[in-house]
């Protein structure tokens, strides 16, 4: 099934960004159990393919990000 480009959990009215800040904040990566911690994804599960996606997306952008980040490393000088 195709995602349907949802936001938020419009049953408990959860934006996905609070997903996102939730796991950024405790380190709970699993996917059912952020759901049932922040309480979304119970009711219909229209949300939870978009959600997971979501959060896919910004795992990703965060590594890329820190990859990006790292300072070049400079060659040691000898003073021979
Ligand atoms: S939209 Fe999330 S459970 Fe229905």
């Amino acid at each position: 099934m195709a995602c349907q480009r949802m936001n938020k959990c419009h049953c408990h009215n959860v934006e996905f960004t609070t997903v996102a800040q939730y796991s950024k904040n405790t380190g709970v990566e699993d996917f059912d159990v952020l759901c049932d911690r922040v309480g979304l994804g119970q009711t219909c599960t229209a949300c939870r393919c978009d959600l997971a996606d979501y959060l896919n997306d910004q795992r990703r952008s965060v590594t890329e990000s820190s990859l990006v980040s790292i300072p070049a490393l400079k060659p040691i000088q000898s003073e021979a």
